[in-house]
């Protein structure tokens, strides 16, 4: 059990949530907080209640999680063309991000949130739900998301303020519920909000408005929230189509070996759905390259533990759990990355998580080379073992519990 504030850890996490949109989708950075502070600070206005506005907060950051390879496809190929792709206008990703969220545990009924999240008040968006039928906590998001989406509003000015305003207002009992548009124009008189929304301030902003609310989580909980961010950073490039879920499955199957106590074996799990979280932040057109990578493109992939590191060294609790998770391209000899650590400042955790990411990412196919054998990648991960840059106890333990599958 743990004693934390959700939302807290939704915007840990969601830091590199928010380069995936703007790195593929051409979205604006922060986006996903942007629209999350917006439907916050109107819900407050409107008097919602706090537990209601955890969930709006938490649904909001994960608005647009649905993303999935098809979509990214669809906006390569866009690019390709030098057209623009808006992630935004692809229907599936309500219903694919509502489907990812369904295991949170939410305060509040938020039953179709995020799927009914682009649905206008006048019927016209992708399901056609109407007026009030519209559930507010949707309208709200849908408001602040369209609104950055056509205003980009982490660059605010006087004029843009007014345009704004004047197209919120035509925009009443059309795209939005004449009560959002009321309660926002009134929001919008304070100089501080719109001050709130700028990159510099969005992440303080957002935290002095969050309901106060901690609850008791337990870690079954966190590890079913941490398998939507898995599935989001799977989905982002075809070549890890299911890595970091495999991964975890293995490293619980291992933990089971060692007969790791229960609340040890969610933390494993939880490591392994977020150990590659800061590939969010890389671009596919690196994770996506399917010949070899050159030296200044492996510099920059490898960066990406760095930023699973600055995600999870946030989140109070996951001390240790981030140690494991980001030690995963360190080596033995002091030759991994990003801070060349040794034999003795690798746990055995670490040690555990490094040997199965390597054999979890050898079963894979990759577009040079099929998935490998059992056996052949036992005599890589072996060699690596006799180059003294990864654990010989375990490799042979993971021989032990895989040779068989
Ligand atoms: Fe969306
Ligand atoms: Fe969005
Ligand atoms: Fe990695
Ligand atoms: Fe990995």
């Amino acid at each position: 059990m743990m004693n934390i504030n959700l939302n807290e850890l939704l915007l840990s996490l969601s830091y590199t949530l928010d380069f995936v949109e703007m790195d593929v989708l051409g979205v604006t950075s922060n986006h996903s907080k942007r629209v999350a502070y917006i439907a916050n600070r109107l819900a407050l206005f409107l008097g919602s209640h706090p537990e209601e506005r955890y969930d709006l907060v938490a649904c909001a950051i994960l608005h647009d999680n649905g993303v999935t390879k098809y979509m990214l496809e669809m906006a390569a190929r866009a690019k390709k063309h030098k057209k623009k792709f808006v992630l935004e206008n692809v229907k599936e990703h309500c219903t694919i991000g509502q489907k990812n969220i369904e295991n949170y545990p939410f305060l509040t009924d938020v039953r179709d949130v995020i799927k009914y999240h682009h649905e206008a008040y006048d019927g016209s968006g992708f399901f056609g739900v109407k007026g009030m039928e519209i559930p507010m906590m949707s309208q709200l998001i849908f408001f602040g998301d369209y609104l950055d989406n056509k205003f980009n509003f982490k660059l605010i000015h006087y004029n843009k303020i007014k345009q704004v305003e004047q197209f919120i207002q035509e925009q009443a009992n059309k795209l939005f519920a004449p009560e959002i548009v009321e309660a926002f124009m009134q929001v919008s008189q304070q100089s501080s909000f719109w001050l709130d929304l700028s990159d510099n301030f969005i992440e303080y902003a957002i935290k002095y408005t969050l309901p106060e609310i901690k609850r008791e989580v337990t870690w079954c909980e966190l590890q079913q929230i941490t398998e939507i961010f898995s599935r989001i950073i799977d989905n982002k490039s075809e070549f890890t189509l299911r890595h970091s879920h495999d991964l975890a499955n293995k490293v619980e199957k291992m933990a089971r070996y060692y007969k790791k106590d229960e609340i040890e074996v969610l933390q494993l799990k939880i490591a392994a759905n977020l150990h590659d979280l800061g590939k969010l932040a890389i671009s596919n057109e690196i994770l996506d390259k399917p010949d070899r990578l050159k030296e200044d493109e492996l510099y920059l992939i490898r960066q990406h533990t760095y930023f699973s590191r600055i995600c999870l060294s946030q989140i109070e609790g996951f001390e240790e759990l981030t140690e494991w998770a980001c030690n995963h391209h360190e080596k033995l000899d002091g030759s991994g990355y990003p801070f060349g650590l040794k034999k003795d400042a690798l746990d055995f955790n670490s040690r555990l998580i490094m040997c199965l990411d390597i054999y979890q990412a050898l079963m894979e196919e990759r577009p040079y080379r099929e998935g490998l054998s059992h056996e052949k990648g036992m005599s890589i991960l072996r060699d690596m073992v006799d180059a003294q840059l990864i654990d010989g106890g375990i490799v042979e333990d993971v021989h032990d519990v895989f040779k068989s599958s």
